[in-house]
């Protein structure tokens, strides 16, 4: 086998974006995933940018979300460049609604401290919110407007980043399980897969929720844990939303083709990615309070997927402090949509500031 400059571990959006970033910058890339690239949590998410939408509270990882929803733009021309493929990257803002006064309360505290922090805004009442979604239910008392939150089609972005990622000459495996990191004298050697050994400066441990035995190579403290998210997708011929509702963890997505996708459920450490009967039943009645008129919707499909959870909500991002050549970008949570571009960017500036010739 012929030796790479960089593989990275995972081809879901994470490690696919650093892959890309790294194949632009120069180095010989290879994407290494044990089933098809974009089969994890980058298949199953809903795609929000939802910076407002998501963060109740500010914190560091805020002013990276921000600066990763800036990206977008220039990601979503880049890929359509360079493969072809649309990552439905539309702008329509988000809404945030509130359904009792403790919520309305909530979403007032929330608006306040992301007008200080320089963000749009808006507090509608339940009729202003109706002139611009007249399906939304009376139960919905109140609604603040992110208008420059948006959305995309999270398998187009992680396939679109592995195909341009390509285009710049990363090489992808798919059906290639790493089994273990080979390190010699305190520096990377390679990687033994199910595939055979291969030889390589540096490797990116991406693998999502299933990163935890890799990790351990950093801090035996380190672990990403799964929470696991259903989904369910309902389709309509009419128009009955234009731009996705949140309300606390729980959103109804507008996407193309007339589908609406609503999730997710959180279900932590569980590593079966099957559908409850009884997750299906509580999603749709809370979709069916707010919109009333996906009713008459019709089925489309369900699914779930497992978001990587680590160290408190806190992705790691980092090179080891003494093995030379091992990186880790995972733990990304509820997010990792909206942060790879940012993510793709961070990483492959420092595994090349720290490319060993
Ligand atoms: P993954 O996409 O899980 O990729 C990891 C890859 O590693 C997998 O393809 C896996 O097969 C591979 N792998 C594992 N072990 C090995 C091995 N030994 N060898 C080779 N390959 C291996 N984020 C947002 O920003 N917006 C949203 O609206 C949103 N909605 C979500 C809804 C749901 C229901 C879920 C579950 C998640 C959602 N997320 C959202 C979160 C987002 O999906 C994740 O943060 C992101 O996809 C993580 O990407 P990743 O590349 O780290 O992991
Ligand atoms: N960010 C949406 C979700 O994780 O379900």
């Amino acid at each position: 086998m012929k030796s790479f400059d960089s593989i990275i571990i995972g081809g879901g959006v994470i490690g696919s974006t650093i892959a890309h970033g790294l194949a632009e910058r120069g180095l010989h890339v290879a994407i290494l995933e044990r089933k098809e690239i974009a089969d994890g949590a980058s298949h199953a998410a809903a795609g929000l940018l939802g910076v407002q939408a998501e963060w109740d509270e500010y914190d560091p990882l805020y002013e990276m979300a921000r600066k990763s929803r800036a990206l977008f733009p220039k990601v979503a021309e880049k890929i359509r460049a360079k493969t072809g493929v649309d990552i439905g990257y539309e702008v329509k803002g988000i809404y945030r609604i509130a359904n009792t006064e403790e919520e309305f309360e909530r979403i007032q505290q929330i608006r306040s401290w992301q007008v200080s922090a320089g963000e749009e805004a808006w507090l509608l009442s339940s009729e202003e919110l109706k002139k611009f979604e007249p399906n939304v239910s009376s139960e919905v008392i109140s609604a603040v407007y992110y208008p420059t939150d948006g959305h995309v089609l999270a398998p187009a972005l992680a396939k679109g980043q592995a195909l341009a990622a390509a285009a710049s000459g990363a090489e992808i495996f798919e059906y290639t399980t790493v089994q273990q990191i080979v390190v010699k004298n305190g520096k990377v050697e390679g990687v033994q897969t199910t595939e055979g050994f291969f030889p390589c400066k540096q490797v990116c441990i991406a693998m999502g929720a299933w990163s935890t035995p890799f990790l351990k190579r950093f801090n035996e403290d380190y672990g990403t844990y799964p929470v696991k998210g259903e989904v369910i997708s309902l389709k309509s011929n009419r128009p009955l939303l234009h731009a996705p509702l949140f309300l606390k963890r729980f959103y109804i997505a507008p996407k193309r083709y007339g589908r609406y996708v609503i999730g997710a459920t959180m279900k932590p450490n569980s590593y079966q990615e099957d559908v409850q009967a009884m997750s299906i039943v509580d999603l749709l009645q809370k979709a069916f309070s707010i919109v009333p008129a996906l009713q008459e919707a019709s089925w489309d499909r369900t699914w779930a997927g497992l978001r990587p959870e680590a160290n408190g909500g806190r992705p790691y991002m980092e090179a080891h402090s003494t093995i030379q050549g091992l990186f880790v970008s995972t733990g990304h949570y509820r997010n990792g949509i909206l942060l790879s571009p940012y993510v793709g960017e961070y990483m492959a500036d420092l595994m090349v500031n720290n490319y060993v010739y």
